[in-house]
């Protein structure tokens, strides 16, 4: 199932469109099967990447209000293993349309469900709000990416995004990641944006992305040309800073399957030893009636001698059929047999511990008087 990315950051003007469309074409470059679905009224993916406005097309509204699925709304791209689900600035009204719908939340998941299979990377551009459009990525999302300048109060500028995601986390979709934060329109020669990026490093740790999106021409110029920077002028620096990116979210997500490979391994051992442990019960279970005989040959024994020493008259006869079980003493003194019922008495050798049981009878009341 293919990996979904929300590029949110509900700052305006930070480059999340322009991550959106050249992340897209860098990951469909590398042969990976990706899909952009534009998710901002604004449309602006979906002009740069060379769509006219055109309110007959399917579009990202049609999906969202379930007019149309997302298969009917897949447009291909001049890079081969590129799809776009297109916006229209009647998007705007789904804020509003979807606040009476049932799951409003899930409706951008439901819809993606079926073609999650076809692409390996879905990456929603969303608008610079946190709205009910960024909530509905950030449901169906798996992970967000947060493209952000280098300025002061950097931090305080993403933590209302960060309590967004921490809540979307608690009521809808519990697996939702920060996949990273990139640094665009970099400029590293200033000390401002050193200190910046180390404060981040600081924070972020390894989610900070190590490549930075330099401020550069080609990109700023891309969209009115209707083309990804890889497409347009792939020698540029901007071209070549969203490959590094792109390498970067293809080697972490090859490092995640990875070690759900090696979960999964650790997983089958443990279901092997589990299947060792119960065939090593069903053994046990074999050998239960030998210990069960054991046990039972050991209490009869205990009887014997507990009858023997509460009630000895009556338990005599008892301790002498055991004696005889025991000596294979085929004779019953006349003694014996004239306390215990005859037939009793004459019970030949090999039907003695019928005879136990019956020599027992009368000495239970002394064993429950014990026993209390
Ligand atoms: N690395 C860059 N170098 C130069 N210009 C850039 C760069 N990245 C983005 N821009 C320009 O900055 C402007 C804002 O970028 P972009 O539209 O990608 O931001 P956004 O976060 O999607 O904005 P919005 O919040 O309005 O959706 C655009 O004019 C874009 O061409
Ligand atoms: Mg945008």
């Amino acid at each position: 199932m293919g990996r979904v990315i929300a590029i949110a950051n509900q700052k305006g003007g930070v480059g999340k469109t322009t991550t959106s469309i050249n992340l897209a074409s860098s990951v469909a470059a590398a042969e990976v099967n990706t899909l952009l679905v534009d998710c901002d009224p604004q449309s602006n993916a979906s002009s740069g990447l060379g769509f006219v406005k055109d309110p007959d097309r399917i579009s990202t509204y049609d999906v969202l209000m379930g007019m149309a699925s997302a298969e009917e709304a897949l447009q291909k791209l001049e890079l081969d293993q590129l799809w776009v689900i297109p916006a229209h600035k009647n998007l705007i009204g789904a804020n509003l349309e979807l606040i009476d719908v049932e799951r409003r939340e899930f409706q951008l998941r439901d819809a993606l469900a079926p073609v999650r299979d076809r692409f390996q990377f879905i990456l929603l551009d969303c608008p610079p709000a946190l709205d009910l459009l960024t909530l509905n990525a950030l449901v169906a999302a798996d992970s967000v990416l947060i493209p952000m300048q280098a300025e002061y109060f950097a931090l305080e500028g993403i933590s209302e995004l960060l309590d967004t995601v921490q809540r979307i986390r608690q009521s809808f979709n519990s697996r939702l990641e920060i996949e990273g934060v990139v640094l665009t329109m970099f400029d590293e020669r200033t000390n401002l944006a050193q200190q910046v990026a180390a404060e981040l490093r600081n924070y972020f740790a390894e989610k900070l992305f190590t490549a930075t999106i330099p401020r550069n021409i080609r990109l700023a110029e891309d969209p009115s040309h209707g083309k990804p920077a890889l497409v347009y002028d792939v020698r540029s620096r901007g071209a070549e800073s969203y490959i590094r990116l792109a390498k970067e979210v293809l080697e972490n997500e090859a490092k995640r399957r990875t070690q759900a490979l090696d979960a999964l391994v650790v997983e089958t051992e443990d279901r092997a030893d589990e299947l060792g442990d119960v065939s090593e019960n069903e053994l046990a279970d074999q050998q239960l009636p030998r210990a069960v005989k054991d046990t039972q040959e050991s209490v009869a024994a205990e009887i014997a001698s507990e009858v023997t020493e509460q009630a000895p008259a009556a338990a005599e006869p008892a301790a002498d059929a055991l004696q005889q079980v025991a000596g294979n003493d085929a004779a019953v003194s006349a003694s014996d047999v004239s306390e215990q019922p005859e037939p009793a008495a004459q019970i030949p050798n090999q039907q003695v511990p019928d005879a136990v049981v019956q020599a027992n009878q009368p000495a239970r009341p002394a064993i429950a008087e014990h026993g209390d």
